[in-house]
């Protein structure tokens, strides 16, 4: 069988003939910030062991932005790393978005500051929120309007400071969070297989599992709200990690059987990096060999957003990924939220 007939088998979009366009992942890019918090660092402001950080979630540092450097900052340099390696002026981008639960401001969207900050005059630009799976949502909205033949060039992104809403009094949490983007650039391109499906499921009943009280309009800043701490996220986190196992597996399954996938036909199983211990369980039920899996989460911890985008630039990178392989990414976070999607490298 030639390599695009077996693509078209796989390729569901292709089956339904997809408006006879196909969107080609192009190229990715991340940006870390050099502050770097190990979980030393941590012993030191919590009542908390490198023991237990590194045994309950497998983390042992995490980045931190400075002061003056925010989400649209890093999303910024993500996003120029990806177009420098796509040959990409950012004249050239048609529409950019913005997956994050971090903005710089309520508004305007941190995608509007991207976009002046990269100069990329001609995009439209927004942002989307589906926390933690914000990047898989923002790929497939993205593949969208490319094969709709609204737009050739669709920049996406997904960064977070989640540094400026952990609390870093609560063990519970401060310990798990880092800050980081990844982007990617997606462009019409003839027998392009570069998303090849995306499943998204969401179930907003246990929104109380994961939530930041304060900040909008059901309870907007005063200086009760900062003094009883409702700025900063909160996480019910063994609900969390079971909630996790199961999304993350039943979105991964969908995904594979949409394309006619036997896992063992993945090169690189690219999971939300929020715990090993997540990783390690969806892998088992999914069946995926340990040297399937990717994990980045020991230098990063979890960055919400910019997670897969951070791991599936350096999976491309390092050499883990060759062009043509198969990808299998996963995501899970507040909402609740979860995504899979296969990609065809
Ligand atoms: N250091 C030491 N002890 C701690 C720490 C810490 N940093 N944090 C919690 N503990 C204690 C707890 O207080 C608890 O003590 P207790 O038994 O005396 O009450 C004990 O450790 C065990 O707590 P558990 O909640 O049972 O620990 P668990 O094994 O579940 O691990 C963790 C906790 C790491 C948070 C885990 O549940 C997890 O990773 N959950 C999923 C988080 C996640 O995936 N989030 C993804 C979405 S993020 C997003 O969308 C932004």
């Amino acid at each position: 069988m030639t390599r695009a007939s077996a693509s078209s088998l796989r390729n569901p979009r292709a089956a339904h003939g997809y408006h006879g366009r196909s969107c080609s992942i192009t190229s990715v890019g991340s940006y870390v910030p050099d502050r770097v918090l190990t979980n030393a660092d941590l012993e030191r402001m919590v009542n908390t062991t490198d023991e237990w950080i590194t045994t309950r979630t497998g983390i042992k540092e995490r980045r931190l932005a400075a002061a003056d450097e925010f989400t649209s900052d890093l999303a910024t340099q993500a996003a120029r790393r990806a177009l420098e390696r796509a040959q990409i002026s950012p004249e050239m981008v048609d529409l950019i978005i913005v997956a994050t639960i971090t903005p710089d401001m309520l508004f305007p969207s941190t995608a509007c500051l991207v976009q002046q900050k990269l100069g990329a005059r001609r995009a439209a630009a927004f942002d989307i929120e589906a926390a933690c799976s914000g990047f898989i949502y923002a790929l497939e909205i993205g593949q969208q309007f490319i094969t709709s033949r609204t737009y050739d060039t669709v920049l996406v992104i997904g960064a977070e400071k989640l540094s400026s809403i952990v609390d870093w009094s609560d063990r519970n949490t401060c310990v798990l969070f880092g800050d980081g983007a990844g982007a990617a650039v997606l462009q019409n391109r003839p027998n392009a297989h570069g998303l090849l499906t995306a499943c998204m499921g969401a179930d907003g009943s246990k929104g109380g599992l994961l939530y930041m009280p304060g900040g909008g309009s059901r309870v907007p800043a005063t200086a009760d709200s900062v003094n009883a701490r409702l700025h900063y996220l909160r996480m019910e986190g063994r609900e969390t990690f079971k909630n996790a196992v199961n999304a993350m597996y039943t979105a991964a399954r969908e995904s594979l059987r949409r394309c006619n996938l036997e896992i063992g036909q993945i090169k690189c199983v690219i999971p939300h990096q929020a715990n090993q211990r997540i990783i390690e369980s969806v892998g088992e039920r999914l069946g995926a060999r340990p040297d399937q899996l990717f994990v980045n989460l020991h230098k990063y911890g979890n960055t919400s957003a910019a997670s897969v985008a951070i791991a599936l630039d350096e999976a491309v990178t390092t050499g883990r990924v060759q062009r043509g392989d198969l990808i299998l990414l996963m995501v899970f976070g507040a909402g609740l939220t979860w995504a899979a999607a296969v990609i065809e490298w």
